[in-house]
C-alpha cells in the first residue's frame, strides 16, 4: 500500500490521529479515491474525530454520544455486573464515549480501553488522571491488531469481562467476516464477553437484520449465553467460551 497516499488522507486534522493500518483498511474498502476512502472513515470513526462530541465532563459526555445517550446505565450494569459475579477486569474494545462510563462501574474496578480515535484517547486519559482512577486507561490501538489485544487480554487479571458495545458493524464493514474470527479468538482469553447490537438501524434494514441474524447465529453455535435482553434500543449478550476444557483449564491455571 503507497504510504504517502495513507499520508494524504492522514492530512486533514480530524483524521490526523487515526492508526495508519486503520486508513490503510479502508483504502482497501473504498479505493484510491481520497474522498470515498474520507467518508467512509467519517462513518465508522466520524463523531469523534473532532472535539466537538466531548462536550461537558466525564459522565456528560455519555449523555452527548448517540450510542450511549441512550443508556440508563445505573440499572444497565446492575444487570451486567450482577451477572457476571466476581470480574478481575474490563476490557472495552471500540470503548468510544463509554469509557466515561468509569465512574458507574465497580469502584476502583481494573479498566482497559482500546480505541482508534487519538482525541479520544487523549481525553479519556486525561478525564481517568483528574479524577485520580488508576486502575483505568485507554490505549490506542487499532482492534484489527488481534496479536495486541490478545497480548492484551492476557495480561490482564481474571475473571476477564471484554465489552464490545456496538462496534460489530464497524468491525464487518472494514472485513467481512473479520468478527468471528475476532470472537472466537478473544473468546479464548476472557471469561466472559459482554457484546451489544443497535436493534433498529435507520437504513438498510434488510442487510441490518440479515447480519443480526448472522452474528446470533454465529454466538449461538459457538458460545454459550449466560443473559440476553433488550433495553431502550439494544440487545445486550453475555456470553462465555463454550468449551468447558477451556474454562476449567483457565480455572486450574
Ligand atoms: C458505534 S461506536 C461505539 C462506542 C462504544 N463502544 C459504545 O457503545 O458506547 C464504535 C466505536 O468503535 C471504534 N472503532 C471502530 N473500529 C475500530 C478499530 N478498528 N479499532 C479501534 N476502534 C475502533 C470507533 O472509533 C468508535 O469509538
Amino acid at each position: 500500500m503507497d504510504k504517502e497516499f495513507i499520508l494524504e488522507v492522514k492530512k486533514k486534522r480530524e483524521f490526523s490521529q487515526l492508526p495508519d493500518s486503520v486508513v490503510e483498511r479502508a483504502i482497501s474498502v473504498a479505493g484510491e479515491d481520497i474522498k470515498e476512502v474520507r467518508s467512509l472513515l467519517r462513518k465508522y470513526f466520524g463523531v469523534f474525530l473532532t472535539n466537538k462530541v466531548l462536550k461537558g465532563k466525564g459522565i456528560e459526555i455519555l449523555k452527548s454520544h448517540k450510542s450511549s445517550m441512550h443508556r440508563e446505565y445505573g440499572p444497565l450494569y446492575e444487570l451486567i455486573f450482577g451477572k457476571m459475579g466476581d470480574v478481575g477486569a474490563v476490557v472495552d474494545l471500540g470503548c468510544g464515549a463509554n469509557c466515561f462510563s468509569y465512574e458507574l462501574m465497580p469502584k476502583g474496578i481494573n479498566y482497559v480501553g482500546v480505541e482508534a480515535v487519538g482525541q479520544l484517547v487523549d481525553s479519556a486519559n486525561r478525564y481517568f488522571k483528574e479524577g485520580g482512577f488508576e486502575s483505568a486507561h485507554v490505549l490506542h490501538r487499532d482492534l484489527f491488531d488481534l496479536e495486541f489485544i490478545l497480548k492484551t487480554l492476557k495480561q490482564m487479571p481474571k475473571p476477564r469481562a471484554i465489552f464490545l458495545f456496538q462496534v460489530v458493524d464497524a468491525l464487518e464493514n472494514l472485513e467481512k467476516d473479520f468478527s468471528k474470527k475476532f470472537l472466537l479468538a478473544i473468546g479464548e482469553e476472557s471469561e466472559r464477553i459482554v457484546l451489544s447490537l443497535p436493534v433498529r438501524s435507520l437504513s438498510g434494514r434488510t442487510r441490518f437484520q440479515a447480519r443480526r441474524k448472522w452474528i446470533l447465529d454465529f454466538i449461538g453455535e459457538n458460545f454459550e449465553t449466560i443473559d440476553s435482553f433488550e433495553t431502550n434500543g439494544e440487545r445486550f449478550l453475555i456470553i462465555k467460551n463454550k468449551f468447558f476444557w477451556g474454562l476449567f483449564l483457565n480455572k486450574v491455571f
